[in-house]
């Protein structure tokens, strides 16, 4: 099936030019089904609903995820979000010992500096390192755990987890992939990438929308960890309400308390039309439209943040132009959906429903926004997303 055909299935595209989908991936119509499906059964099967689908859903939902990103059944689980999943994998380690350190890049996402920056409480060493081959050069034996992002989400960089992972297991830490930028549009293959660990959400690339985070933990480890952030999900037995704790067998120790229903139903629409089309149908089509915006960008005279080499290219191309935060603002105005980043400009990222002429579109109505100078009635405003 022609990818394009996939369009009508998502009501946005008929209003906006949908180019935000490192950010927000447009919601498929199917996901407004999936929420009436979840709230028929809540009314209508009541308590029922949890031993008819609702208190497995983590792990259901998980094996779906498990498919499009290369781990095997039951080895992956869903949370409300990555930074939620991370603490968790965290909660597995004492970091009072001799390999107390946590080495990662300086370009991964906010959230997750955050919470390794806060293990220096708990008696982590914090490493940060400016980039990728900067992380290989850094892991040694005080390494414990190595979090990094398979793409960056600032400029759309795929970064060498293998060069990684090899120098990791060489040292004895453990890799923790961070695949938000990449599950849904760059092939991901977690079990022969050899990572540890890895997370994803789904709100981006994967059109599931915001509540429906996941981990991957290698079966090996998830039989032995044991994860001190913890709840009633992780116990063995849940429904005996034992007074003491016995872990689950595998991921599903990584579990928490009561699952996000709801966000569990409405992410599985967008994941289907992933499964459906596969990711490397995806990725050919994402390739040749981030190279269009790049050509594009070039004839313009814009500067390009983004990779130029394919193999390190992921679905986001940045473009720098003046005022970008104000241009931003015009396109927005006039439906054109994009976002920017401090240091890194304009960011387009174009998925599989998108047209080339809307590409061209976007491209256009930027160079004319700075040659008309109708950003100008824009600058100084604030955005926030
Ligand atoms: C690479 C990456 N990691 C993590 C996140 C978000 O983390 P969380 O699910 O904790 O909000 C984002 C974007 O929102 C991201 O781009």
């Amino acid at each position: 099936m022609e990818l394009l055909a996939y369009r009508e299935r998502f009501p946005i595209l008929r209003e906006t030019t949908y180019l935000i989908n490192h950010s927000l991936g447009a919601m498929p119509a199917a996901a407004e089904e999936r929420l009436a499906e979840y709230a028929r059964v809540w009314a209508t099967r009541g308590i029922r609903a949890w031993g008819e689908g609702w208190w497995t859903m983590p792990m259901t939902v998980g094996d779906q995820i498990g498919r499009i990103v290369g781990a095997p059944p039951g080895s992956v689980v869903m949370h409300q979000n990555v930074t939620v999943a991370e603490a968790i994998v965290l909660s597995c380690f004492d970091l009072r010992g001799e390999r107390n350190r946590i080495v990662y890049e300086e370009p991964n996402f906010p959230s997750v500096r955050y919470l390794h920056q806060a293990q220096a409480a708990r008696g982590g060493e914090i490493v940060v390192c400016p980039d990728d081959a900067g992380v290989v050069e850094a892991l040694d034996e005080r390494t414990l755990l190595v979090p990094i992002s398979h793409v960056l989400f600032r400029n759309g960089e795929i970064q060498d987890v293998e060069a990684i992972v090899r120098r990791a297991h060489e040292v004895g830490a453990l890799v923790l992939l961070d695949a938000y930028q990449s599950a849904g549009i760059v092939p991901l293959d977690v079990a022969a990438l050899d990572v540890d660990f890895a997370v994803g959400g789904s709100v981006k690339w994967l059109c599931g929308g915001p509540g429906a985070g996941w981990l991957y933990v290698r079966p090996d480890l998830a039989e032995r960890l044991e994860p001190t952030y913890v709840g009633w999900q992780a116990h063995a037995r849940p429904f005996a309400f034992e007074p003491e704790l016995e872990y689950a067998e595998g991921a599903p120790r990584f579990l928490t308390g009561t699952p996000n229903v709801s966000a569990l139903y409405a992410a599985t629409a967008g994941y289907d039309l992933i499964e459906e089309i596969g990711v490397e149908p995806i990725r050919e089509r994402s390739l040749r439209q981030t190279e269009l915006l790049i050509r594009l960008a070039d004839e313009a005279g814009f500067e390009v943040g983004s990779p130029r080499d394919p193999a390190r290219r992921g679905g986001t191309v940045t473009v720098r132009v003046p005022e970008f935060e104000a241009v931003h603002r015009e396109l927005g105005e006039r439906g054109i959906l994009c976002d920017f980043r401090p240091d890194a400009g304009l960011r387009l990222g174009p998925h599989y429903y998108n047209s080339d002429e809307e590409l061209v579109f976007a491209m256009e109505q930027i160079a004319e926004i700075l040659e008309t100078g109708a950003y100008e009635r824009h600058l100084g405003a604030v955005a926030r997303f």
